[in-house]
């Protein structure tokens, strides 16, 4: 990846952006994307080593960015982190609640620590981080919110577990958000990503043939990389989407318009 030279099309040049997740995939895509079009950076993760070699990338291609560990599903570690990107890069402007974690298994046998555990990061998280930053952004006149949600917000998995409900709870939360917060210049999107290949989902892609069988039932013909769903954050961060707020954005690829050619059939004229 190279820096972009173009005129500021985005808006994003010299904005302070917050990527929670920033360590690995989407968020890393994401991260590098603001770099990209000039932006300063805060790649925050509870991982570091991962945080650091996103920024090591934004570094080699010139750009600005700063690793801060953070625990997001704890308060206190969500405002040290909070405190120290502001005064490492300057108030949040843009946001990337993005962070997030798989988990499996069924309700019937789901275990509330595990219930727990899940809200606690991929709901909860998205909640502390907002309002956090959300404090600077309202400080500082507005700003922009983008929460990665799921295309497993509205269609769950067998064996989902409580992932599902988490990321439409996070949809829910990005419109709770737009409609509070509007009127202090602060929008909020969240987008769903469909199948994407990263880090978190690598194992189901270990098996040969899983990404081209996977691919058949996307319109698009292939799996999202991460980039994918990086481009379409970039855009609701921006100041190219001022008039959109309270908005889920699916970027899957069209895999769920696809959903009654994926039913089986038994000749051309069965609908
Ligand atoms: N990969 C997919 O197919 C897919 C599809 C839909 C949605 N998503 C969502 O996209 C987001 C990014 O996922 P990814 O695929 O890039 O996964 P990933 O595992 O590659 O990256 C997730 C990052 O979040 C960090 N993280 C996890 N828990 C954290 C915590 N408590 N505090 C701080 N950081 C934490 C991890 O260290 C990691 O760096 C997640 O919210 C995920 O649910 C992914």
């Amino acid at each position: 990846m190279i820096k972009n030279n173009a005129p500021d099309f985005l808006g994003l040049e010299g904005r302070v952006c917050v990527v929670t997740g920033g360590g690995s995939g989407i968020g890393r895509a994401i991260a590098l994307g603001f770099a990209t079009y000039g932006a300063k950076v805060v790649v925050l993760d509870r991982n570091l080593e991962g945080a650091q070699s996103t920024v090591a990338e934004i570094v080699q291609i010139g750009g600005t960015g700063v690793a801060v560990a953070c625990d997001v599903s704890d308060q206190a570690s969500v405002k040290a982190a909070a405190a120290n990107s502001a005064k490492a890069l300057g108030p949040c402007q843009i946001l990337v609640n993005n962070a997030g974690v798989l988990g499996s298994g069924t309700l019937d046998t789901l275990s509330l620590e595990t219930w727990n555990g899940m809200l606690a990061i991929n709901l909860s998280g998205y909640f502390l981080c907002a309002q956090t930053f959300g404090e600077q952004m309202r400080a500082a006149g507005g700003g922009a919110m983008v929460h990665t949600a799921s295309i497993a917000a509205t269609y769950p998995t067998v064996n989902g577990g409580a992932y599902s409900i988490a990321k439409a709870g996070i949809v829910a939360l990005s419109q709770q958000l737009a409609i509070e917060w509007g009127a202090v210049g602060i929008r909020s999107n969240s987008v769903s990503p469909g199948l994407t290949m990263t880090p978190m989902t690598a194992q189901a892609y270990s098996k040969p043939g899983t990404s081209e069988r996977r691919s058949q039932a996307i319109p698009v013909g292939r799996v999202a990389e991460p980039q994918d769903i990086a481009n379409a954050v970039l855009f609701l961060a921006s100041p190219r989407s001022a008039y959109i707020t309270g908005v889920d954005l699916l970027v899957d690829g069209g895999l769920s318009s696809n959903l009654l050619s994926l039913i089986p059939r038994t000749g051309s004229h069965d609908q």
